[in-house]
């Protein structure tokens, strides 16, 4: 693997950037636009609006060869470089009630689709009550506050508590499997745990990130691939809570290792802290 920093700094720049005007412009965005993404679901003129706008900025870089989008079928040739896979704005369903989202890029030193272990670098932004961004790469987490497109780091070297104190499932609940139903129940068993669950993925992911604990959107009766992407959100939800010291899983193996076959393909999503992780992993299997 070549030293591609740089160009991973850039990325995380130009996303720090392009932070504010696609929270700026969420407020006028709410309706949905005639189609669906290729996973089906509808799509807002908020996610149109920042696939466009990071498109254009992402594209553009120096060393950025390939962009593909969570919201578009096939990936972007841009030049010569690494790959991003972006979920311009993951959780849209949250804007009409106003609860928090996100945007996802993971950075790959291979064209999509591509193992999470090609990752060189992954950042998420979370639009909460302020906007911050949490970014992996060289073996670190640095969570910033972005104000006026500058990042400010207000945690270096990030790694997940020792104690995990909260946990958030997504699907159904009758369409969850036998096995993770009896893990779900030990861990509401469990007197230092508490659910805390946003619906979507970059809140659900940052509490435990900040508390330490548990984020599952597990394989379902009805869909044993999950719901969530694993070029854009699994991988880079896995990449950046493995180097935050936690675990990611598929229910068998980390994330990071399984090898891809399609760009817009789902994965069952389990990422936290290890021994919670590692207990998950038992009752599955
Ligand atoms: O993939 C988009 C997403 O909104 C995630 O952020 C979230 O975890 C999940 O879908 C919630 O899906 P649902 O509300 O369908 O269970």
């Amino acid at each position: 693997m070549g030293d591609h920093s740089d160009t991973v700094e850039a990325v995380f720049e130009a996303v720090a950037r392009t932070a504010p005007e696609i929270r700026a412009a969420l407020p006028g965005r709410r309706a949905e636009t005639a189609g669906k993404n290729p996973s089906g679901e509808l799509r807002l003129a908020a996610d149109d609006y920042a696939d466009d706008l990071l498109e254009e900025r992402l594209g553009a870089i120096d060393g950025v060869g390939q962009y593909a989008s969570e919201e578009t079928a096939e990936a972007v040739d841009t030049g010569d470089g690494l790959s991003v896979a972006v979920d311009p704005l993951d959780g849209s369903s949250n804007l009409k009630p106003n609860n928090t989202m996100g945007t996802i890029v993971g950075v790959y030193d291979a064209p999509l689709p591509a193992a999470g272990r090609d990752l060189v670098g992954a950042t998420y932004v979370l639009y909460g009550p302020i906007t911050t961004m949490a970014a992996a790469a060289e073996g670190e987490v640095t969570e910033y506050v972005v104000t006026d497109g500058e990042r400010e780091s207000v945690r270096a070297d990030l790694s997940l508590p020792d104690d995990p104190a909260v946990y958030g499932f997504g699907g159904r609940v009758p369409d969850w499997t036998d096995d993770f139903s009896s893990f779900v129940e030990r861990i509401e068993s469990d007197e230092s745990l508490r659910l805390r669950y946003g619906g979507s993925m970059i809140g659900d992911v940052n509490q435990v990130l900040t508390y330490g604990g548990i984020f599952a959107y597990p394989a379902l009766e009805s869909a044993p691939e999950g719901k969530l992407r694993l070029q854009f959100e699994g991988n880079p939800v896995g990449y950046i809570v493995e180097t935050a010291g936690g675990r990611s899983s598929d229910g068998e193996r980390s994330i990071l290792d399984i090898d891809p076959d399609e760009l817009h393909g789902r994965v069952p999503v389990y990422v936290g802290s290890t021994e919670l992780i590692d207990r998950l992993e038992d009752t599955l299997n």
